[in-house]
């Protein structure tokens, strides 16, 4: 065991989800060793203790999975249960957590954020419940990175992780397991696989687009292998450390291939897609596209039909920014539903006391109770069992959920690449006109309440303030604005907008131009186009 001399590096701060910089800064001197120790500190050291460890695969996670087993082992840790070639899917290191009741788990990813040597990677600390860190606990680790001195490093040749099974690092066992199989049985324990079987067995057709990421040996595991669906289903399968050159972010820009193959007129029955990691989903019908606001919605609404859930649901749950299609759901159902901050991370506390089974994001985010994060293929299953109990299309869904509960037209405009101090700038000027904003008239539609949403956490109390700019309309419209953090340079604003149309209006409008009016809105109050430089945003879902 080594003990490295090492000095605090600035901006070790986790984001919306974990450590996210470029490639190249992770592999730079100490940086990657420094935020690991600081971990082990922040959470009471790693003695004794059991750890998962996997990554989605990019680019130096199989370098960075050998610096952290050597360093679990010189801080003691008894055991660590890492990935079969260090992968793991997010959701399914998150179910391995729970599964083996560990101490947690450290997983390698920059989720949907691009992978390579010039690109992003992110390391990110989950809780022994499965989830990412609280804020309490990744303050707590930035404040550890801020006073390190030293590391500790076994000095270890590179282990062989290409096979399961059991070795020894120094006092540490090493155990390599297959990252597919447990995962691909708790889907299996949720969802009614014959029905599904049924439904492709009767020709329904499907796409799943894994976009080089990590997806894709669960995806063929479990659509073509336990499913039946035909070989070649699940195209980009194999996972690369530049995810080929993809962007594997499962949204209509991104996934284009996918898109285009859905919308040809002819396209399968059924497509989705995935993200680095795995805990995205983007859901497609033949010729449509369902915005993940209203997939949340339609789930929740259809939940019972698979048998995990078949009780009902407890409560749902949804992030600020998110429409409120699925607050509609829970009042016709009777039940809770939570607005939460954005990030997966707010949601652990809820599910963890037995108030919410269902939770979502409106960025491709959607989970449930049966791990503590987002679960791409999860949500990708719960659709498929849904269609076929119900053997309608996914076109057919929609407009049944449309007609029940009115449609809440919703998009989200991303600005991405903006010098930092600007973005500041238009937000903070936004931010100082909230209070006088309501009673003023834009674009014909009059403002009820404007705000910045703070967050207290009903089950420990704990506030989260600063999370988006909100500006409510008379009946409901709303803009919400917010600066990403998940980013690794400059900084990304996101507009979210959302319109009610209740169920006996105008149901068939494009989005875009539903929420025109709301757009100009927002212009006129935040005055993207000046402090962007941009007059169109560089990516629309
Ligand atoms: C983005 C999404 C957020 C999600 C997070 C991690 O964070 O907006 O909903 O939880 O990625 O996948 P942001 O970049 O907006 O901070
Ligand atoms: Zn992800």
């Amino acid at each position: 065991m080594t003990q490295i001399t090492t000095a605090p590096i600035d901006g070790q701060k986790p984001g919306t989800s974990g450590l996210r910089k470029k490639t190249p800064v992770f592999m730079g001197p100490h940086y990657l060793e420094n935020f690991v120790q600081a971990i082990f500190d922040a959470i009471g050291g790693a003695a004794g203790k059991t750890f998962v460890l996997g990554g989605d695969g990019r680019y130096f996670n199989d370098r960075a999975a050998q610096v952290i087993l050597r360093m679990a082992a010189a801080n003691g840790a008894a055991r660590m249960i890492v990935g079969q070639g260090a992968l793991l899917s997010t959701p399914a290191a998150s179910h391995m957590i729970r599964l083996r009741r560990t101490d947690g788990g450290i997983i390698l990813s920059a989720s949907h954020n691009p992978g390579g040597p010039d690109a992003d990677f992110g390391v990110k600390f989950n809780m022994p419940n499965g989830g990412p860190a609280p804020e309490a606990v990744t303050g707590a680790i930035f404040a550890r990175t801020a006073e390190i001195r030293e590391y500790r490093i076994a000095e270890s040749q590179d282990l062989d992780l290409s096979r399961p099974g059991e070795t020894r690092l120094g006092g540490m066992v090493v155990e390599v397991v297959d990252p597919v199989s447990a995962y691909a049985d708790l889907m299996e324990s949720l969802f009614d696989f014959n029905a599904i079987r049924g439904l492709l067995q009767a020709g329904f057709r499907l796409r799943m687009d894994s976009m080089n990421a990590v997806t894709g040996p669960y995806a063929v595991e479990i659509l073509e292998r336990r499913l039946g669906a035909a070989p070649g289903t699940v195209v980009h399968a194999v996972p690369l450390p530049d995810f080929g050159g993809m962007h594997p972010d499962p949204n209509p820009t991104w996934a284009h291939e996918l898109m285009a193959e859905m919308m040809s007129g002819d396209g399968p029955d059924f497509g989705a897609a995935s993200d680095g990691d795995g805990d995205r989903n983007m859901i497609l019908g033949r010729g449509i596209y369902v915005a993940p606001s209203d997939s949340l919605a339609v789930l929740a609404a259809n939940a019972h039909l698979a048998p995990g859930y078949a009780g009902g649901l407890k409560g749902v749950a949804r992030s600020m920014p998110t429409s409120s299609a699925v607050d509609l759901v829970a009042k016709a159902r009777g039940i809770e539903c939570f607005e939460t901050p954005t990030g997966w991370k707010f949601f652990g506390n809820l599910m963890d006391a037995g108030r919410v089974s269902l939770c979502g994001e409106e960025s491709f985010g959607t989970g449930s109770d049966h791990v503590r994060e987002k679960d791409g293929l999860w949500a990708i299953l719960m659709w498929l069992n849904i269609l076929a109990v119900r053997r309608e299309s996914v076109a057919e869904v929609m407009q049944d959920h449309w007609r029940t509960y009115g449609r809440n037209y919703y998009s989200r405009h991303d600005y991405e690449g903006l010098p930092s101090d600007s973005a500041d700038a238009m937000m903070a000027a936004l931010r100082d006109r909230l209070t006088a904003l309501p009673g003023q008239v834009i674009e014909g539609m009059a403002i009820a309440a404007a705000d910045e949403f703070a967050y207290t956490d009903p089950v420990d109390g704990s506030v989260s303030a600063g999370q988006g700019l909100r500006v409510v309309f008379e009946g409901g419209s709303r803009l919400v604005l917010r600066l990403s953090g998940t980013g690794t340079s400059g900084a990304t604003l996101r507009l979210y907008l959302e319109r009610y149309e209740p169920a006996g209006g105008d149901l068939g409008l494009d989005p875009q131009q539903a929420l025109a009016p709301l757009i100009r809105a927002a212009e006129e109050l935040a005055g993207i186009a000046a402090a962007s430089g941009k007059t169109a945003p560089d990516v629309i879902t």
